[in-house]
């Protein structure tokens, strides 16, 4: 099957941005959120990231454009029924993907394959509950989306080989690099990157070091792009704290128990940069 009009759910940092990436290489994509609102704003911040690589002369301007007109708003999930291939990207919670997928099945013909942005949630139970477990995946992409070059495959235990194909055939297409991981709690990139955030976050609530410390440590002394602590802002620390909690369930290992303060600043509402304020202030 040719793969020429995509689904995407969510139109948040990591759904905007496998909007973006799949309308560069030429897919048509219906961009699917709860309120005309939200899926406006998604559209919206495709469009500046757009203008901005034009400004910068990374990008001309004709691309750009056709690549802002092949993204279509696409409010209610049945509005994705006549697309081949469904990335949900929606909040990081196992009831909420369960209750997209399963009302997507009753919309979408069967060989649509659906696939889960999930960093961390199990894709064989996914699968297994929402009607077509062989034409389910995991396809994770890595934030910021248009940027970063990894997406990872994750096969639940009944995914077919068909399945498998198509996907990383799309996601290769879409620019980016796979690689493979077998269906356990965390995948491999979450597995290994959570628990040193959580660990950083450990160090600040234990008075270790400061946030500026703590991260330029990890910048400087391990060559990495941001420290720990800004990189849990730019993915939403109430994302890591989910991540955590389905490491800690899934595994039943106390050695990935959240930090509190971790928890805590999720209570707060303190959420990272789309919130304004994380372990930094972005407010201005
Ligand atoms: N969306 C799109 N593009 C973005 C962006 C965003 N949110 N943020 C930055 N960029 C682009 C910039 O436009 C710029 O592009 P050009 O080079 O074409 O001009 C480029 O990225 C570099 O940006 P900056 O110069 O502003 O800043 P930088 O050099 O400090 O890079 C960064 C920013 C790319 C975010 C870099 O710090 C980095 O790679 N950080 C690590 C990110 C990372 O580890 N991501 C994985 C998180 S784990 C994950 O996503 C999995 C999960 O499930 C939680």
């Amino acid at each position: 099957m040719e793969i020429t009009r995509i689904g995407v759910v969510g139109a948040g940092q990591m759904g905007a941005g496998i909007a973006q990436v799949a309308a560069a290489c030429g897919l048509e994509v219906m961009l699917n959120d709860v309120s005309e609102e939200l899926i406006q704003r998604g559209i919206a911040g495709i469009g500046k990231r757009l203008d901005k690589a034009v400004s910068k002369g990374k990008l001309d301007e004709a691309t750009a454009e056709s690549t802002k007109v092949r993204i279509f708003p696409a409010l209610g999930l049945e509005s994705l029924a006549k697309t081949q291939f469904i990335i949900e990207a929606a909040t990081e919670r196992e009831a909420i993907k369960i209750d997209i997928f399963s009302k997507l099945n009753a919309v979408a013909p069967p060989e649509v394959i659906f696939a889960s942005n999930t960093s961390s949630i199990s894709i064989t139970r996914m699968g297994a509950v929402t009607g077509r477990p062989e034409r389910f995946i995991g396809m994770h992409f890595m934030n910021p989306v248009p940027v970063m070059k990894l997406v990872e495959i994750i096969s639940g235990l009944a995914t077919s080989t068909d399945t498998i194909d198509a996907t990383v055939a799309l996601a290769e297409r879409m620019g980016k690099t796979c690689t493979r991981s077998r269906d356990f709690p965390g995948f491999i990139v979450n597995r290994i990157l959570m628990p040193m955030i959580n660990e950083a976050v450990f160090a600040l609530h234990e008075g270790v070091g400061s946030p500026e410390d703590i991260d330029n440590g990890m910048k400087l002394g391990t060559n990495q792009p941001m420290g720990p602590l800004a990189l849990a802002d730019l993915i939403g620390l109430d994302t890591c704290l989910a991540i955590m909690e389905v490491l800690y369930k899934g595994f039943a290992d106390s050695k990935y128990r959240p930090c509190p303060l971790l928890r805590q600043y999720v209570d707060a509402g303190w959420l990272g940069r789309k919130s304004g304020r994380g372990f930094y202030d972005y407010r201005d």
